[in-house]
């Protein structure tokens, strides 16, 4: 079964876009996060950025003692936010790039260039417990070296896809990209999520890509949730997820 992870950084964007630098404020983050999973969804993820600009510390505890089902637990390979993790537990820790200047996560981490550090931090992890999966792009060096670093979870980055879906041969020419990525993943012994611009429209172009396990998609359910709610609009990804098979 595809798992959907309800990514809620947005949710924090909209609070803090109001209420920066306070103790509380609304929209709260994990009430939308038990929100998603009294809807079904089957994780939350959370990206706690270095500059805090809309995940905050407090929020990762607070999923950390509320949530049933899954944290996966989006960061950069930063020694503060590694220690932060090993206290945090989450059950998946998702390894990203982080630049300041971006809006949302750019690019795929550049493995290959850093295949002893985050094979460091990835023993660090396991060792507590905790799998790591590394967010790439859809290449062939990339997810050999996911598999060299011993990560359990490689996330394919469909910012690509999701961006050149509206032109038919790119929209082709990436969806090979992600099913060749996804092969060679799984053919390694990874377990295969994707994410990044993921939404109703694109999703079921996605189900040609084999063994994917776990989607994060946080955008376009968050959009969706302040026309029908966050329970309709965990209802119907849940529902477009249905149609894929393995
Ligand atoms: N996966 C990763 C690793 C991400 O960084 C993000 C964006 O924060 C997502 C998934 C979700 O992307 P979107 O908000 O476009 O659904």
């Amino acid at each position: 079964m595809l798992k959907l992870f309800v990514n809620i950084d947005h949710v924090a964007t909209l609070r803090e876009a109001r209420y920066r630098g306070c103790a509380r404020g609304e929209p709260d983050p994990v009430a939308a996060a038990l929100a998603c999973e009294a809807s079904g969804a089957h994780g939350i993820t959370a990206h706690l950025r270095e500059d805090r600009r809309h995940i905050q510390d407090r929020d990762v505890w607070r999923l950390r003692e509320s949530i049933r089902t899954c944290l996966n637990f989006e960061m950069a390979d930063t020694p503060e936010i590694v220690a932060l993790a090993l206290a945090i537990k989450p059950e998946i820790v998702c390894i990203v790039p982080e630049r300041r200047e971006e809006v949302t996560t750019e690019g795929g981490l550049n493995v290959v260039a850093a295949e002893g550090d985050l094979s460091r931090t990835r023993q660090r992890l396991n060792d507590a417990g905790i799998d790591v999966s590394l967010f790439i792009a859809p290449e062939e060096g990339q997810v050999a070296a996911a598999a060299r670093v011993g990560a359990q979870f490689v996330e394919l980055h469909t910012g690509a896809f999701a961006g050149q879906f509206d032109d038919l041969n790119r929209r082709d020419f990436q969806t090979a990209r992600l099913v060749a990525a996804s092969k060679q993943a799984h053919g390694l012994g990874l377990k295969v999520n994707a994410g990044h611009g993921l939404n109703y429209e694109n999703l079921p172009a996605l189900r040609q890509v084999p063994h994917l396990a776990e989607l994060n998609i946080g955008h376009s359910v968050v959009s969706r949730a302040v026309m029908v709610g966050l329970p309709g609009a965990v209802t119907e990804m849940l529902l477009l997820l249905e149609g894929y098979r393995a």
